[in-house]
C-alpha cells in the first residue's frame, strides 16, 4: 500500500536482535579464529565484557548464527539471577537443562542425554518442544553432574558437529554463588572432557561483575582468556547502522540528524536504537529532520530514565546532585578548581571544603568519570541531557 509506512526497523529493547548488526569486526574475527582452533581440538574458552546495553546479547546471537552457518552447533544460555539462598546444584540444574534448549535440533534425538536426565530424576514434559524441569530438585555432586551431562550430550551430538559452542550470557548473575564458575572451569579442564569432547564456552559479564569474580577466584581470570571488552560503535558504524536499518523503509534521514545521533549517543547501541526508534516514529513525510529531534530526544530520555538513569540518580544525595548539575552545565570536563565557584554560584551554602569528598563519592557510584587527575566529567551526553532536565 502506497501510503503505509514500513514497521519501525529499530530495536529499542535489551536482548532484541537488531535488524542490522553493525561493527564488532574484531570480536567476530576472534570468534572465527577460535572456531578454527577448536576444529584442531584446541578449546580456548573466553570472555566478553561490557556495560549495560552495549550489545553483549546481540553479539552472542550473531556468534550463534555464524557458528551454525559453518555447521557448528551453538547454544545460547541466558544465566538467570541467582540468590544467596541458591546452591551450586541449582546452577547445575539450570545449566544442564538450558544448554540443550537452543540447540537447532529436536530434543527427542538426544537419547543419551535424555536417559541421563531421567536417571537423575529430572523429568521432561515437552511443552512446545522445550524442556520443563520437574518439581523434584536435582541432587548429587554439582561438578560430577555437570561433567556427566556434558559427556552424554556430546555423545549424542558428535556425529553432527566437531564443536559445541556454549554461549553463557550474563555470568555476573552467578555472583551470589560465584564459586560456580570454578565448577565450570573444573569441568572444562577435566581430562575426559578435554580428550573426548569438543566444547567451546564463551561468557559475557558486566565489567564490575567480572572484577568481583576475579577478586574472589583468581584462576578464573586466567582460564577465560582472552577477555574482550565491548565499546561503543564508531561514528562510521553508527551512520551505517542507521542508514542500513532505514534502507528498505523508504524513510530518509538528513545528514545533520545522522551527525546529531552520534553526537548524543556516542555510538552506544542501546541508546541509539531507542533514539532512532523515536525518530522513526516522529518522521514527517518519510523524512527524519530536525523537526523530529526535540520530541524524540525527550522521549528517549524519558525511556532511559525509567530503565536506568532514575535509579542511578536516586543514589546521589542533594549535594551530589548539585555537583552533577554543575558538571552538566558545560560541554567539557571540569577541573576541580573551577567546580567550586560554579557550585557556590548555584548553591551559596555548599561547603567548599567538601567538594572533593562529594566528587569521590560520585566517582565511586559511577555517576561521574575522571579522565585525568583533578578533572571530572559526566559519563556521556545522554546523561548530561538528562541531568539538565532534572528539577
Ligand atoms: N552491533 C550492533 N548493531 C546494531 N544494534 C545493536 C548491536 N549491538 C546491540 N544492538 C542493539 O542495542 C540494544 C542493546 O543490545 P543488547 O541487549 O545486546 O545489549 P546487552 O549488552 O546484552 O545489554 P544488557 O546489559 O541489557 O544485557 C538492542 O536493541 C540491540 O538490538
Ligand atoms: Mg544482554
Amino acid at each position: 500500500m502506497a501510503n503505509r509506512i514500513a514497521p519501525n526497523p529499530f530495536t529499542p529493547k535489551s536482548g532484541m536482535e537488531p535488524k542490522f548488526f553493525a561493527g564488532r569486526d574484531k570480536e567476530i574475527e576472534l570468534f572465527h579464529k577460535k572456531l578454527v582452533e577448536a576444529k584442531h581440538r584446541r578449546y580456548d574458552h573466553f570472555c566478553i565484557l561490557g556495560e549495560w546495553g552495549i550489545g553483549k546479547t546481540a553479539l552472542f546471537k550473531e556468534f550463534k548464527k555464524i557458528a551454525q552457518t559453518r555447521r557448528i552447533l551453538a547454544t545460547y544460555v541466558s544465566i538467570r539471577e541467582f540468590q544467596e539462598s541458591d546452591r551450586f546444584i541449582n546452577a547445575t540444574e539450570h545449566l544442564i537443562t538450558h544448554i540443550p534448549r537452543s540447540l537447532p535440533l529436536k530434543f527427542e534425538t538426544l537419547t543419551n542425554f535424555k536417559k541421563f536426565l531421567s536417571g537423575v530424576g529430572v523429568t521432561l514434559p515437552f511443552i512446545g518442544g522445550g524442556i520443563q524441569v520437574s518439581e523434584k530438585q536435582l541432587s548429587g555432586d554439582p561438578q560430577a553432574l555437570l561433567l556427566d551431562a556434558l559427556m552424554r550430550l556430546w555423545k549424542d551430538l558428535k556425529q553432527q558437529t566437531d564443536t559445541i559452542v556454549v554461549l553463557l550470557d550474563d555470568a555476573q548473575n552467578y555472583k551470589p554463588i560465584s564459586g560456580f564458575l570454578t565448577i565450570i572451569k573444573n569441568v572444562l579442564s577435566d581430562d575426559e572432557i578435554q580428550k573426548k569432547t569438543g566444547y567451546l564456552f564463551i561468557l559475557t559479564s558486566t565489567n564490575i561483575g567480572w572484577d568481583e569474580f576475579l577478586k574472589k577466584h583468581h584462576p578464573i581470570g586466567r582460564f577465560f582468556t582472552p577477555v574482550l571488552t565491548l565499546h561503543n560503535l564508531s561514528e562510521e558504524e553508527t551512520h551505517f547502522l542507521v542508514q542500513k536499518s532505514l534502507d528498505s523503509t523508504g524513510v530518509k534521514v538528513s545528514k545533520s540528524i545522522l551527525k546529531k545521533i552520534y553526537e548524543y549517543t556516542e555510538g552506544h547501541p542501546y541508546e541509539l536504537q531507542i533514539l532512532c526508534s523515536y525518530l522513526y516514529e516522529n518522521q514527517i513525510g518519510r523524512k527524519i529532520t530536525v523537526r523530529s529531534w526535540d520530541t524524540s530526544l525527550g522521549l528517549t530520555l524519558e525511556n532511559l530514565g525509567q530503565i536506568l538513569l532514575d535509579t542511578l540518580i536516586r543514589e546521589a544525595s542533594d549535594r551530589e546532585r548539585q555537583l552533577l548539575k554543575v558538571l552538566a552545565s558545560v560541554e567539557y570536563p571540569l577541573e576541580w578548581k573551577s567546580i567550586i565557584p560554579l557550585v557556590k554560584n548555584m548553591a551559596k551554602s555548599f561547603p567548599s571544603h567538601s567538594v572533593g569528598k562529594f566528587l569521590s563519592r560520585l566517582l565511586e557510584k559511577g555517576l561521574i568519570q575522571q579522565p585525568k587527575r583533578g578533572v571530572y566529567k559526566l559519563p556521556d551526553r545522554m546523561f548530561r541531557e538528562y541531568i539538565l532536565r532534572l528539577e
